[in-house]
């Protein structure tokens, strides 16, 4: 994967203007001097370990040292609550989202929603994506239900260990 859509940089927002539960403008944030720490420190609840990185202090890094992903932290009213990545695959031609921390004490009040909407709208309105992808683990349940409940299709193609799910700009629609 090689980010060849245009990057966004440090400092730079995206507001589709999408609250959470609590009324909080979530928005995705670069990482900057003032924000990496806390995009670092974000942290699932210990039993979510098995689905994704102990903190997302691993995908920081990852984002930092491959030009494959992406690292956005996900903002709520201007505290950082979690994070997200994502990266342009040259194989699919096409955008996959990746990393999605929600932080422990956060959790449950629409910040993961919000954060995707947020991403699928801006990825969607790429004159070259049509669709995104992602994967997850097939016992992750709240991934795949939330997933499920944007639109994505799992695809019977899986991803090395992982279930692949796609969601066109078609089955967006309601959320664009
Ligand atoms: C998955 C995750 C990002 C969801 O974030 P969140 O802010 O808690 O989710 P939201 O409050 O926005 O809820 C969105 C949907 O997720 C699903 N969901 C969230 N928590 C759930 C749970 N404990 N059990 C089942 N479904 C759940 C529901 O479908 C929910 O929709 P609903 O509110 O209409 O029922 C969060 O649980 C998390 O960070 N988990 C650990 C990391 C992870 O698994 N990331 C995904 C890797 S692919």
């Amino acid at each position: 994967m090689t980010s060849d859509v245009e990057a966004l940089g440090a400092g730079h927002v995206v507001d589709e203007g999408v609250d959470d539960g609590a009324g909080r403008r979530v928005t995705l944030v670069g990482v900057t001097d003032a924000n990496w720490r806390d995009i670092a420190d974000v942290a699932p609840r210990d039993d979510q370990r098995d689905h994704v990185a102990a903190t997302a202090a691993r995908y920081l890094l990852l984002s930092e040292r491959e030009e494959v992903w992406q690292s956005l932290g996900v903002d709520a009213d201007g505290a950082i609550v979690g994070h997200v990545m994502w990266g342009w695959d040259d194989d699919d031609q096409l955008p996959w989202i990746g990393g999605l921390i929600v932080d422990a004490q956060e959790q449950g009040r629409g910040v993961g929603r919000a954060a995707m909407v947020t991403l699928v709208r801006w990825l969607l309105r790429r004159p070259d994506t049509n669709a995104v992808r992602l994967s997850y683990r097939p016992d992750n349940v709240a991934a795949k239900a939330m997933y499920a409940g944007l639109g994505f299709l799992e695809s019977d193609l899986p991803v090395d260990d992982e279930v692949m799910a796609e969601l066109t700009a078609v089955r967006a629609a309601p959320l664009l």
